[in-house]
């Protein structure tokens, strides 16, 4: 059912600082920080040939990192984001098999403005993964 690793998301308390690490000693193509007010995050991407990095930076005082950076203050991998090809069919799909999606199990619009649902790490070896519509 999942197809291509969309990205893998990494949360970070100052996104300017990890960006730079990505550009200067990764060498890496690295986008313009993005403030996504729906989301309590501002974001940057990072394009590799075969898949992104997302970095994530807690926006506001609700954002839902702000917990997962207690955790972990030198930041870390928060997320993986698999491709589907039909979101609501894979949520059914995984519903029907136990696992738990998070929120309203609605699709919201996510970074990439696609249609995108989270499922509990709990169900999923400890990771966090985040379904993208392709
Ligand atoms: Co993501």
């Amino acid at each position: 059912m999942i197809g291509r690793l969309n990205h893998v998301a990494i949360a970070v308390r100052d996104i300017a600082a990890a960006a730079k690490v990505y550009r200067e000693t990764l060498g890496a193509k690295v986008s313009a920080a993005v403030p996504q007010d729906e989301h309590g995050v501002t974001t940057v991407f990072i394009t590799l040939p075969n898949t992104k990095i997302e970095l994530l930076e807690p926006l506001g005082a609700a954002s839902p990192i702000a917990k997962f950076l207690d955790r972990n203050p030198d930041g870390g991998i928060h997320h993986v984001c698999y491709e589907v090809d039909d979101i609501i069919a894979a949520r059914d799909r995984l519903k029907a098999e136990g696992a738990r999606v998070l929120g309203d199990g609605e699709p919201k619009t996510g970074a990439h403005g696609k249609p995108v649902l989270f499922l509990h790490p709990k169900d999923f070896l400890g990771t966090l993964i985040e379904l993208e519509q392709a």
